[in-house]
């Protein structure tokens, strides 16, 4: 760990400016996250109080990142009127769209124009991540490399892209979602690209960087670099990744700069009203104006805003979207609960259900068989 990261937090010493762009890819549907995603992209959704792209601009900062670009396509308009040009943020924030997505190598090829520097490093935006920025950086300068990608191991290497490299940390090649990955280390979607690496990249067509781009490179003979470290990190793409993401961001299990100093076992906005002999526990969030009656017991969950759960509620592991409301005993785990939807009293949902926004299931719904 560098000298700028302790435990996951940045020191005052890592915010002088750095002379890198950051680009970071919003464009995509969040399809795995309906009906979360219908109407909001999924770097929008409510994550540990604030939009989990909150999360990565304020860790960009705190690198002394100051420039950013947004490749935006889907909702696009939502990212512009929350952020705006970034002052508030202290970061100068530009806006590239998509009118058809272009996938995430035509995505990084769009903002070329809006570079400023040598070197950008480029995000996906769900990603949540405790990986150092400078010491990735340091590595790409080391190794003088023209792309050094931010690699992290998992336990699922198939879901995700698969590095293999060398003993001096140069990619050998690169395998998106493979079933049958030659190792367990994965793309962390985190990139540090020269900048005329961007400029050969294909303009105005659909390009995957992962399927195309990289070994597109690799097969040039590129220096193309790895940079493994042991970080926090966490793909926010599935719901089961996002409740636990944003629980581990309340928990401070995984950083984020904007939750220093507030991290325990749940996060209550101040305007939200928990009757007496409420628990909430695991790293629950609890959003603007949502009401939560007495005895409800919520663990892992993440509560937006505008949410009525009458009393005795039983909520675990679940996503519960703004302006729902929970009937009184109702036990609900593992759910994703789209906006407005009304759940019963007594109801009892759970293995991973997805109920849609508005649906409207009556008292004592959905009970489960014995194998559930
Ligand atoms: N601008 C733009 N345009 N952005 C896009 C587009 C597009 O057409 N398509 C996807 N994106 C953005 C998404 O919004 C997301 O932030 C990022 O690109 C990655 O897309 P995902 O859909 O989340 O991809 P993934 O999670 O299946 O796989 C990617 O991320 C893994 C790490 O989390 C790949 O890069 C894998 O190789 C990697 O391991
Ligand atoms: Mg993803």
């Amino acid at each position: 760990m560098s000298s700028s990261e302790k435990n996951g937090s940045l020191d005052a010493s890592a915010g002088a400016s750095v002379d890198v762009d950051a680009v970071i890819l919003v464009g995509g549907k969040g399809t795995r996250l309906r009906p979360l995603t219908n109407n909001t992209p999924k770097p929008m959704l409510p994550t540990a109080g604030h939009p989990f792209l909150k999360h990565l601009l304020a860790r960009i900062k705190a690198a002394g990142i100051t420039h950013v670009v947004l490749g935006t396509s889907f909702k696009a308009e939502v990212f512009e009127d929350y952020f705006g040009d970034g002052s508030d943020l202290g970061l100068e924030i530009e806006y590239v769209v998509e009118d058809q997505p272009l996938g995430t190598g035509g995505g990084i090829r769009n903002v070329y124009d809006k570079l400023r520097h040598d070197t950008a490093v480029v995000f996906n935006g769900d990603v949540l991540s405790g990986a150092d920025l400078g010491d990735i950086l340091a590595t790409h300068r080391e190794k003088e490399a023209d792309l050094t990608m931010h690699l992290v191991r998992v336990a699922n290497p198939r879901a995700f892209g698969c590095v293999p490299t060398d003993a001096d940390g140069r990619v050998l090649e690169f395998l998106e979602k493979t079933e049958d990955p030659p190792t367990d280390q994965i793309n962390a979607g985190c990139y540090v690209f020269q900048r005329e690496l961007i400029a050969s990249i294909p303009a105005d067509r659909v390009v995957s960087v992962e399927r195309e781009t990289f070994p597109q490179l690799l097969q040039e003979g590129r220096r193309v670099y790895g940079h493994v470290d042991t970080s926090y990190w966490r793909d926010m793409g599935t719901p089961q990744d996002f409740v636990r993401g944003s629980s581990d961001l309340v928990r401070g299990i995984a950083f984020s700069p904007l939750l220093e100093g507030q991290t325990g076992e749940e996060l209550v906005d101040p305007s939200a009203g928990v009757r007496d002999g409420v628990i909430l526990l695991g790293g629950t969030v609890v959003g603007r104006g949502t009401e939560i009656g007495a005895g409800c017991r919520l663990d892992g969950t993440v509560v937006f805003d505008g949410v009525t759960i009458e009393p005795g509620a039983f909520i675990e592991n679940s996503i519960i979207s703004s302006g729902v409301r929970i009937g009184a005993n109702a036990h609900i785990s593992g759910c994703v609960i789209g906006e407005g939807a009304q759940i019963g009293a007594r109801c009892e949902l759970s293995s991973g259900m997805r109920v849609f926004p508005g649906v409207v299931i009556p008292d004592g719904g959905i009970r489960f068989s014995s194998d559930q």
